[in-house]
């Protein structure tokens, strides 16, 4: 039995998981920071690296009382090291350096967004590749192909913003704070989706990237054009554009390279119309969808375990020159 102490500091969430073997979680813990940024519409890199600080001795504590373990029973720290804010990634990475260093223990790098990857076999451990990934996150969204070896291609990307910095910014222009993304999910259920028809960029063209700063913009002029339009209609409208964009692309590629699974992945994947129609479209198309549970979805230090487990089994460990890597991407 092999237990791995995960900690995850990218950016605005402070996070530590305990793994036990390959999928038993034992331990997950978060201490949000929303509270430090909101009042400045977004995250302020140097409070998210302070906060970090402050609060991961306490989460140490919390996720060792929750697994009723002592440090000296954990065989492996991971850390994320990219990508992200690299005061934040620097406050873990140290941090994570300092336990291993301590305990004698390896330390494992983490590369986040093969965290958020590995998040779907922590809630389908049975789960096997071939798959078609959508990762859709603040600053990310991307199309993957999982091979049978779990080799990964990009197949696509976003070419401007990422799919969750289009519901912060225009949760930003429709004045309902941080974060957006859950703020126009809520405010959604009570507008009409199909009230007004924001462009859905690169739809149709023959590739699988994605662009949302078109999206954006179009909102923005249309509330100034129409100042009496109901803002639950205005969100409605404009999250069907973003979920109807990302799914048609991840349904184009399933078809082409003729894989059955799909999995939906990031902090977007925790958006109720997105998981709805996913779902829906799943019974309609035959495809298997595959999402994590909403916990697994958004920053977290489970998925990072996870995805140290790969490198644990196989020995690949850092030596104690780890670097943050805020521009660190699958490849
Ligand atoms: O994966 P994540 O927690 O952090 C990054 O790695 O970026 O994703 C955060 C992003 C934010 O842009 C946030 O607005 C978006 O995910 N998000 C959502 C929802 N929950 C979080 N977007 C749409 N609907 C949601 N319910
Ligand atoms: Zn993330």
């Amino acid at each position: 039995m092999a237990r791995l102490l995960a900690i995850e500091t990218s950016c605005d969430e402070t996070a530590i998981a305990i793994l036990e073997d390959k999928d038993r979680i034992i331990a997950n813990v978060l201490a949000s920071q929303i509270e430090f940024h909101k009042k400045y519409g977004g995250v302020v890199p140097e409070i998210a690296s302070r906060k970090h600080l402050e609060i991961l001795p306490y989460l140490l504590d919390e996720a060792l009382e929750q697994s009723q373990l002592d440090l000296k029973m954990i065989d492996a720290i991971a850390v994320t090291s990219g990508p992200g804010l690299v005061g934040a990634l620097l406050v873990g990475i140290a941090f994570a350096k300092s336990l291993a260093y301590s305990l004698k223990k390896p330390l494992i790098g983490v590369n986040h967004l093969l965290g958020h990857i590995s998040a779907v076999f922590l809630s389908y451990p049975q789960l096997t590749p071939p798959i078609i990934f959508l990762l859709a996150s603040g600053g990310h969204t991307q199309i993957i192909y999982m091979n049978e070896k779990m080799e990964m291609e990009i197949l696509g990307k976003t070419r401007d913003d990422a799919a969750g910095e289009a519901f912060d910014k225009v949760a930003r222009i429709l004045e309902l704070g941080y974060p957006g993304g859950p703020k126009i999910d809520r405010l959604s259920k009570k507008g009409n989706p199909n009230m007004y028809e924001f462009p859905r960029a690169l739809m149709n063209e023959n590739n699988y990237d994605f662009s949302f700063s078109g999206l954006k913009t179009s909102v923005k002029y249309f509330l100034q054009d129409n100042q009496n339009a109901r803002k639950e209609d205005i969100a409605a409208s404009f999250q069907e554009a973003v979920v109807d964009v990302l799914l048609h692309k991840t349904i184009k590629a399933a078809k082409e390279y003729r894989i059955e699974k799909i999995a939906i992945v990031g902090g977007v994947a925790a958006n109720s119309r997105l998981r709805e129609k996913a779902i829906e479209i799943s019974k309609t198309e035959g495809f298997e969808i595959y999402i994590p549970d909403f916990e697994y979805c958004t920053d977290n230090a489970a998925m990072i375990a996870r995805a140290a487990w790969i490198k644990y089994e196989k020995g690949e460990f850092d030596d104690l020159s780890l670097n943050a890597v805020p521009y660190l991407t699958l490849g």
